[in-house]
């Protein structure tokens, strides 16, 4: 590991706190209504969607690689119903059988992961036929401006991070890796600097 990467996990609460106070929090509560049965979060980095996790959750399959990100996650927060299993290992090559999955969740992570179609491939690998796939994220801008810049920018920002991308077009990568849009909003991440600021959410399923 990185020493980015271990910085990046004792800093990230910190420089979470403003945007999640200012909406972020909501953007997560709301999008988690949705998730039941068998969860299986990507990328759960310091358990910021733990708390939010309604009852009718059975169990939460919480992975993320890095070990740093993961010894802060309290979970007695848990909101769900069962239990939480923290699983070190990586989006690209998921230690769950095939369709066992009900509701797949990542946020804040198809920036990070190396490889988006193959996160995606995974994802929808592990889903049931009627599972679902609940997604925020950050991604690059829709006007041609703030894009360049991300463009721009990327290399470094990836750099600084150890691993995040400004510049990922993440709707179309969903779309690209056979899902469809149950509902999706585009709105700013709230209190977050211009170029990390254009934000997708919602929820997909395997398209028909
Ligand atoms: C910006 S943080 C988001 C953490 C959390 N999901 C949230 O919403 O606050 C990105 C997370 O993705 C994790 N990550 C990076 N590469 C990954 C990969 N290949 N597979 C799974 N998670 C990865 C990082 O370790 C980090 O915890």
């Amino acid at each position: 590991m990185s020493i980015r990467q271990k910085l990046g996990a004792a800093l990230y609460d910190a420089i979470m706190k403003r945007p999640e106070q200012a909406g972020l929090q909501r953007w997560r509560r709301d999008l988690l209504k949705q998730a039941t049965g068998t969860v299986l979060e990507i990328g759960v980095g310091t358990g910021a969607n733990i708390a939010n996790y309604p009852p009718e959750v059975e169990r939460l399959v919480a992975v993320e690689p890095n070990p740093q990100m993961a010894r802060r996650i309290d979970v007695d927060e848990f909101g769900g119903a069962g239990g939480v299993e923290i699983v070190e290992a990586y989006a690209g090559d998921l230690p769950v059988d095939d369709a066992s999955v009900d509701i797949v969740v990542a946020t804040l992570v198809l920036c990070s992961v190396p490889d988006s179609a193959q996160a995606l491939a995974e994802i929808r690998r592990v889903l049931t036929d009627e599972g679902r796939f609940l997604f925020l994220e950050h991604v690059a801008a829709e006007d041609d401006k703030t894009r360049t810049w991300q463009d721009r920018i990327d290399p470094l920002w990836n750099w600084c991070t150890g691993d995040c991308h400004m510049n990922r077009r993440t709707e179309a990568a969903i779309r690209d890796a056979g899902f469809e849009f149950e509902w999706i909003e585009r709105e700013p991440m709230p209190k977050t600097p211009s170029l990390l600021r254009p934000a997708i959410r919602g929820s997909a399923v395997v398209a028909s």
